[in-house]
């Protein structure tokens, strides 16, 4: 597939390399200097180059929305006519210092973002994922246990790539239901987060929720 990245840092950046070494032809963008997504492009070691998010949209099967929720109405602007296009997206919808949720309870980022983009088919996915784990995941993804991940949407066709994409990375997917599920997945990414960065056992922990399908 063609994937458009929009927002190359920690997340971006790791799974864009991630789908190109997987054989995914990758568009690495927006980042703060032109010289990274390059770099980032170079180092993908697979089809994958640097562009601007209108050029990471070209074309695209995919793509990746991996910003900060501020910069949410930013990103997509420069990205343009995104209608019929698939918005895998981990953005989650945090204030300025990533202490709280903006959005939650009776909304969530990801439903928040469909409404603004109605014409894009919005799959929630990654947000429960720490990127320190992404590369580990990857390299093990031959293992006959994977670790799982929730994903959700309200569009079929599109959540079968988003399922696509987060077993190339090396995750059992695990369909989580509709967009609305999001408003429970998102306070429990932040949940994973706590256990990851304070909780004893490190990132391992945070995304062993194996067999949760069953
Ligand atoms: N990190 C995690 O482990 C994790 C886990 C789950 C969910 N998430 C969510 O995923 C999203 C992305 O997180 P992240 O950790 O990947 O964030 P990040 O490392 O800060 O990446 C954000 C990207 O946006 C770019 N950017 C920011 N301001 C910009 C501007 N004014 N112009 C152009 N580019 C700009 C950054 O550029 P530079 O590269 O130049 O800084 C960076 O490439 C967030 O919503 C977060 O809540 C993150």
């Amino acid at each position: 597939m063609r994937v458009g990245i929009l927002g190359s840092g920690l997340m971006g950046g790791k799974l864009g390399k991630i789908f190109a070494r997987a054989g995914h032809e990758v568009v690495f963008s927006y980042a703060r200097s032109e010289q990274k997504l390059k770099r980032l492009a170079r180092e993908a070691k697979g089809k994958a180059r640097a562009g601007s998010p209108r050029e990471a949209a070209q074309d695209a099967d995919a793509l990746l929305l991996a910003v900060h929720w501020s910069r949410i109405d930013d990103v997509l602007k420069q990205a343009g006519d995104l209608s019929g296009k698939v918005i895998v997206s981990c953005s989650l919808p945090m204030n300025a210092d990533d202490t709280e949720l903006v959005v939650a309870h009776t909304s969530s980022g990801a439903e928040e973002l469909a409404k603004m983009i109605p014409k894009a088919r919005v799959v929630s996915a990654f947000n429960t994922v720490p990127s320190e784990v992404l590369f580990g995941v990857f390299e093990a993804r031959r293992k006959a246990t994977r670790p799982s991940v929730l994903y959700c949407g309200d569009n079929s066709s599109s959540k079968r790539i988003a399922a696509e994409l987060i077993r190339d990375v090396g995750f059992d997917p695990v369909d989580a239901g509709p967009l609305r599920i999001a408003r429970y997945t998102e306070p429990f990414a932040l949940l994973v987060a706590q256990l990851a960065y304070e909780g004893k056992g490190g990132p391992e922990l945070a995304y062993r929720f194996e067999r949760l399908a069953k």
